[in-house]
């Protein structure tokens, strides 16, 4: 709970300012899907395609933030609301810093990305559904977790024995079995140039 004797400070270089330094606008380009659907792959290219093109990105990864900042959380309901929670704070900040930020969490809690949305000035939170069947992921299984789920060996298991809650209007969608890798960073390219976040 906020103390209430905390004060905001407002500093004199300005978010605006610090945009102007950069070639583009800021974007938290928010990655949800499945374990295993290719969030992080797709993610991890993008970003290399945004370098390529002279954009200031960080990429925020489930798995590697559980190694650091949230190692303390595990995968119950209120677990999840709160890596949700700090990692959408956390892409705010580097938002408001001038980045274009990559998430790559499953978020399967719709009331959690819209939480994450209603963080970021109108246009910011660009939603990329990662719509990879769960028999697909089931099927690639990149980590063996799904066997494990499925021999009780991992509890809280989204798709096996918690929900997924698939968004109804992502601002993109990434079929990973028609398209190729390329194909869908291409289409998230064209968005970004679209709604100039992007030049070139
Ligand atoms: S989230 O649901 O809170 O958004 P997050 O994306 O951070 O999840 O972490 C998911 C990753 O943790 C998966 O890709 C998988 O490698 C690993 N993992 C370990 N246990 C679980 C579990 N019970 N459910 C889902 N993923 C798990």
């Amino acid at each position: 709970m906020k103390d209430k004797n905390i004060v905001w400070h407002n500093h004199s270089v300005s978010q605006e300012m610090r945009h102007r330094l950069n070639d583009h606008k800021p974007a938290v380009i928010w990655f949800t899907g499945f374990s295993g659907s290719g969030k992080s792959t797709i993610a991890n290219h993008l970003e290399n395609e945004l370098y390529k093109l002279g954009c200031h990105t960080y990429l925020l990864d489930g798995d590697n933030v559980r190694h650091g900042l949230n190692r303390d959380l595990g995968f119950t309901h209120s677990d999840r609301v709160e890596n949700i929670r700090r990692m959408g704070e956390v892409a705010k900040l580097f938002a408001d810093a001038g980045q274009i930020v990559l998430t790559a969490f499953i978020s399967p809690f719709k009331s959690d990305r819209a939480m994450v949305r209603g963080l970021l000035p109108e246009g910011q939170f660009i939603e990329v559904f990662v719509d990879t069947p769960l028999e697909e992921c089931e099927k690639r299984d990149p980590k063996g977790l799904y066997k494990k789920a499925r021999a009780g060996e991992i509890g809280y298991f989204t798709g096996i024995s918690s929900p997924y809650e698939a968004p109804e209007d992502p601002e993109v969608a990434i079929d990973t079995i028609n398209d190729s890798n390329e194909q869908s960073v291409a289409r998230i390219i064209d968005y970004l140039r679209e709604k100039e976040i992007t030049r070139g």
